[in-house]
């Protein structure tokens, strides 16, 4: 299933939809080269979970914890390319929503349950996200995003 997003704030409204239809445990894994809105749908995201804090992309932090009606663990892979070690992240998963950036990078480390949203940038304001779904609950919330 596939979006286009023609700019940052529809971008956003589509992280705050997805958002609203997320519970603990849900994990959502983001892929896509730099700049293609990853962090921008995570802001949506938070804002669905009425985090207050301003959700960033930090150059050397790779966990963010914000609080929220649920909390989000936000966490950006880039620098962990080829990384050999499990940082025990999926550890958090449970505890909340989490949402990675660059989820190829570590996906060794979860288990097979996840949406993954991969985000293809077509020109300076136009997005495009596919959503697939990795198991049962997850088939609901595609349906639900179309
Ligand atoms: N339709 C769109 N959706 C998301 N971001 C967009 C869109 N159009 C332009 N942009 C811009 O693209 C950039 C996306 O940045 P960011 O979300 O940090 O990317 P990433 O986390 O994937 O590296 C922002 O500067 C944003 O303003
Ligand atoms: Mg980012």
């Amino acid at each position: 299933m596939k979006l286009v997003s023609k700019s940052e704030k529809e971008t956003i409204a589509i992280g705050e939809k997805l958002g609203r239809l997320l519970k603990k445990g849900s994990l959502i894994a983001l892929n896509g080269d730099l700049a293609c809105g990853k962090t921008v749908l995570t802001k949506g995201i938070g804002k669905a979970l009425n985090v207050k804090e301003v959700i960033n992309s930090p150059t050397f932090t790779i966990l963010k914890i914000y609080e929220g009606d649920l909390t989000l663990y936000h966490i950006d892979a880039y620098r962990l390319y080829e990384n050999p070690y499990d940082l025990g992240f999926e550890e958090y998963r449970d505890s909340g929503i989490m949402v990675i950036e660059w989820f190829d990078y570590v996906k060794d480390n979860f288990d097979d349950e996840y949406l993954e949203i991969n985000m293809r940038y077509i020109d300076d304001t136009t997005r495009e996200m596919e959503f697939i779904s990795h198991g049962k609950e997850y088939d609901a919330i595609v349906k639900e995003m179309m």
